[in-house]
């Protein structure tokens, strides 16, 4: 680590640090794993498949010419981004019922969705990130008028991205969670990470399930599953 670097935000998962060009953060990816915001533990090389997957999932979006942080990985556990000034709400994209979906509005898992849902939820843990809904997000001034629906569009791109990219390896996409943030520019780019921590991901043939949801559910085999999302991305 560069002494200089101060350490600007630590999450459960991740610390940001800052680094000389005040445009530009060292994301670093810990081995923590939380659920429920209670359940706490360790996934072994977590940080490391994390990294990896996001390095190569931004890398591909990116190709695509959706706008994100990702500048660069510059170690096993560490991206190289862009600054970003995130929003106070995220996005969640859904293809297949699952989750809180499943929860909520009491459907079975599994079922497949005639088109992807887009939701946004408040980034409140202590309300337990509720639902918000357009009108929410125009009366609270959460984004300025038009931008919800630039980030909608491109939250679907790097759904069908994702999806195509990830069903060419064998994994269904069911859901995932996106970020996004003001840049310096004034820009709206993609932040955060895209991993099995924020995604779900289940194997085509058996429906695996192989996520985080094996860490939430105390369901086994948590690490070889995370080993095998990066297996597959690397193949
Ligand atoms: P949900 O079904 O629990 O609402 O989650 C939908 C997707 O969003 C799932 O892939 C996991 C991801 N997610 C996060 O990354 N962080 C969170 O805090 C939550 C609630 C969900």
């Amino acid at each position: 680590m560069v002494s200089e670097d101060v350490r600007v935000y630590e999450g459960r998962t991740k610390i940001l640090y800052n680094t000389a060009d005040p445009d530009l953060y060292r994301l670093y990816f810990k081995d923590e794993a939380t659920a429920f915001g209670e359940r706490r533990g360790t996934i072994a090389d977590k940080g490391i498949y994390n990294t990896q997957i996001s390095a190569t999932l931004f890398d591909l979006l990116s190709t695509a010419g959706i706008p994100n942080h990702y500048v660069e990985k510059i170690g096993d556990r560490e991206l190289l981004v862009r600054r970003l000034n995130m929003f106070p709400f995220t996005f969640v994209a859904r293809n297949v019922v699952a989750g809180g979906l499943a929860a909520r509005l009491g459907l079975e898992e599994g079922l497949q969705l005639i088109e992807p849902v887009l939701e946004c939820y408040y980034k409140r843990e202590e309300l337990g990130h509720p639902l918000l809904n357009e009108s929410h997000l125009n009366a609270l001034g959460f984004i300025p008028p038009g931008r919800l629906q630039t980030c909608s569009i491109l939250a679907l791109q790097t759904n069908l991205l994702l999806k195509n990219y990830f069903a060419h390896r064998r994994l269904l996409l069911v859901d995932f969670k996106l970020e996004f943030g003001w840049a310096a520019d004034d820009k709206i780019l993609l932040g955060d990470e895209i991993s099995p921590d924020t995604c779900r991901l289940w194997d085509v043939g058996t429906g695996k399930k192989l996520d985080k949801d094996r860490f939430r559910w105390d369901m086994g085999g948590v690490e070889e599953a995370y080993r095998e999302v990066v297996a597959r991305l690397l193949d």
